[in-house]
């Protein structure tokens, strides 16, 4: 079992497959993309599996592959299957924004898929064109309302953007009441790789919520892990559910299950902290799995407490891209 020096166990690993993303989310990146890594930096899939093999000997049981955005490497598929072969783990998911998943809805399932969280700011074409800068919102919905009809957890994250997608909210809330899945509203954080400047939040977890309340005034809180980022309601007779990601306010530090693996190797144990070790130089050299495990304990052997003790360390991460974190 990995355990951190705080009496944390982790058993949950974010595992970035790429830092690449065929959209340009306003508060994510800037137009011209950010600064991406060297193609050869970048885990191949024979050592991302190398790696989840590790991790899942030292005791992680949920898995989720970001980015970037996951479904842009064309070798996912093999890396997908790999992992839904592993009895150890309870949960293997992916982040994504929808648009190339097309071809695989049919097959997540059975590659061992457990759920699908989806990147989406808007319902209406218009705001998800001006916040992507891109047009892709015909496909992302057909992907999406497909998707629904598999046997799967789907969840939306909409990222709260002050002037954006506000009035998306209610037509957001509109769409979980008809359809079976989980929308989650999420707090902006300042890692948007210097698309813009983040002077404060604009909309925290208790000012979304109380927004929501102005339209739907009754709603149950769903009962959730300690680890959960997110704190979940149901509206009754509605067929889906809602949710806030207190991700800037960090409520939920106390019980961080959470180690992040960059698309470069890079051991992140904290979403505001800078990396404290690179496993790909050990993962190349084909160096034992001792090493390698080793590595891996000494890194959740030394993590801050919460995001803003890491911050005085390490010095403010912000102005980074999410896409090169892996969200
Ligand atoms: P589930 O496993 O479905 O609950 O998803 P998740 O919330 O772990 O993963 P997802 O990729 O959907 O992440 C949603 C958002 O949660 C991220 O973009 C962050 O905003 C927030 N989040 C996840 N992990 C952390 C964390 O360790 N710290 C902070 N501050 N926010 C986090
Ligand atoms: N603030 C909040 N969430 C963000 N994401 C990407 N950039 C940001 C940001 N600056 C979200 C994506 C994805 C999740 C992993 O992170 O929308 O759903
Ligand atoms: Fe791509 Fe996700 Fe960043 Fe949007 S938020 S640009 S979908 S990586």
């Amino acid at each position: 079992m990995l355990i951190d020096n705080h009496n944390r166990v982790i058993n949950y690993v974010r595992l970035a497959v790429t830092d690449r993303c065929n959209l340009r989310c306003n508060y994510c990146m800037p137009e011209r993309g950010i600064k991406f890594a060297q193609r050869n930096d970048l885990l191949t899939t024979k050592e991302l599996q190398r790696l989840s093999d590790v991790l899942i000997d030292l005791g992680v049981d949920k898995i989720r592959l970001t980015g970037g955005e996951p479904f842009v490497r064309s070798d996912i598929r093999e890396l997908l299957e790999h992992l839904g072969a592993h009895d150890a783990l309870k949960e293997l998911s992916v982040t994504t924004n929808a648009t190339l998943i097309g071809p695989y809805l049919k097959q997540l399932k059975a590659m061992g898929l457990t759920s699908v969280n989806i990147s989406l700011d808007a319902i209406r074409p218009e705001t998800f064109a001006r916040i992507t800068r891109r047009d892709s919102f015909a496909i992302v919905r057909e992907n999406l309302m497909k998707l629904l009809e598999e046997d799967l957890t789907v969840r939306i994250n909409f990222v709260v953007l002050e002037g954006q997608n506000i009035d998306d909210i209610y037509p957001m809330m509109e769409f979980q009441e008809k359809y079976p899945v989980q929308v989650r509203f999420l707090e902006e954080m300042p890692f948007n790789g210097g698309s813009r400047n983040f002077k404060k939040l604009h909309w925290n977890h208790k000012q979304i919520l109380e927004h929501i309340r102005l339209r739907y005034p009754e709603f149950e809180k769903q009962p959730a892990p300690l680890t959960s980022t997110s704190v979940n309601y149901k509206i009754e007779g509605h067929a889906g559910g809602f949710g806030v990601i207190p991700s800037f306010s960090r409520t939920f530090c106390g019980s961080c299950n959470r180690l992040r693996v960059t698309a470069t190797g890079d051991l992140v144990t904290c979403l505001y902290g800078k990396p404290v070790a690179n496993v790909r130089e050990l993962i190349r050299r084909e160096s034992d799995t001792d090493q390698l495990a080793g590595l891996i304990r000494q890194a959740v052997g030394s993590r801050a407490k919460d995001g803003f003790e890491a911050q005085e360390r390490f010095g403010p991460v912000f102005g980074s891209s999410m896409t090169s974190i892996g969200g």
